[in-house]
């Protein structure tokens, strides 16, 4: 869902669609990007992983049982495999595994049918998108629109694709810089729930990074930080020497009386800028918010996290 956008607007808020316009298409195709964009969004975010020839696709997940048809293709059935991805086995399909030839010839499906059961109307219709078609929408729409189209691209497990021989933060940068994406002031943020990767594209580019904050656990490549830590001052300035803002899990900015947890004056505090994912229907604190009272029942999803932002 896209939130109102004229009213976040007027706030000063940027919206970011999360994986496009998830709720409407299977996310992470072009048409749930393009939807997103025709909704209003500043901002899509697509999930980035490579492909074996070192392609950056996106994908929420490098195994993509989920999101495509993969396991219903018999060629590719020895393709299943087994393996650990930041200290977790996972088995499936692997991007890393297929050229993009073979991964074109993939269809995308809605990843959550039970919860989203309007978008398995277009199961088998889309390819996996590639960065670079990404960016040709972004570009295409800007020339149609008139209004810059921004990128908030995730590097997913940069460090796991590293120790295979796929570095997603250079991929990404020289791609973004071809595409004459630099600075400050391009409508781009690349973010990352790892730290080294950022720290090294802060030297990189003059593109601004976000450090994606959940709640709970810490950076896959480096076990010694936990998320908490980062919330603290001292780690909110520690991150604010390489990005310019953090995304944070919902749950993290208000506690369970709905009274803001204090994350985001302390950001504001080290000059972060706050970014927030995600809330749709199925989140377990939506009714929580419902409960809230500030909102009435029938009001959207979109404007229970605009009121929710406002509150924290
Ligand atoms: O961009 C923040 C958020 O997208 C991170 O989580 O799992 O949706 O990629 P995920
Ligand atoms: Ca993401």
């Amino acid at each position: 869902l896209v939130p109102s956008t004229a009213l976040a607007q007027e706030d000063g808020m940027l919206i970011i669609a999360h994986r496009g316009a998830s709720g409407e298409r299977p996310e992470h195709t072009l048409a749930a990007y393009e939807l997103a964009i025709d909704q209003g969004a500043d901002y899509i975010e697509p999930d980035l992983v490579a492909t074996k020839d070192g392609v950056l696709v996106a994908r929420h997940e490098n195994e993509i049982s989920g999101t495509t048809d993969v396991a219903e293709r018999a060629e590719f059935a020895d393709r299943r495999t087994t393996k650990v991805i930041d200290g977790q086995e996972v088995s499936g399909w692997f991007t890393e595994d297929f050229t993009l030839a073979e991964l074109r010839t993939l269809r995308a499906r809605e990843r959550l049918p039970e919860i989203r059961p309007q978008n398995t109307a277009y199961d088998g219709l889309y390819q996996v998108p590639t960065l670079s078609e990404i960016i040709q929408l972004a570009r295409a729409k800007e020339s149609e629109t008139g209004r810059a189209i921004g990128l908030y691209p995730e590097i997913k497990h940069p460090t796991y694709f590293a120790g295979i021989g796929h570095d997603l933060a250079a991929m990404l940068v020289e791609q973004l810089h071809a595409a004459g994406y630099e600075g400050e002031s391009a409508p781009v943020y690349i973010q990352s729930f790892e730290v080294e990767p950022l720290r090294r594209l802060s030297a990189m580019t003059g593109i601004r990074l976000v450090q994606l904050i959940a709640a709970e656990g810490g950076p896959a490549d480096d076990p010694s930080i936990s998320y908490a830590d980062m919330l603290t001052p001292e780690g909110m300035e520690k991150v604010a020497r390489y990005a310019v803002g953090i995304g944070v899990a919902v749950p993290l900015l208000l506690d369970e009386q709905g009274e803001p947890t204090g994350v985001v004056a302390r950001a504001r505090a080290a000059g972060l800028t706050v970014d927030a994912w995600t809330l749709r229907p199925e989140n377990p604190f939506l009714p929580q918010m419902l409960q809230m009272g500030e909102v009435p029942e029938a009001t959207g999803c979109d404007d229970l996290l605009f009121a929710m932002l406002q509150r924290a």
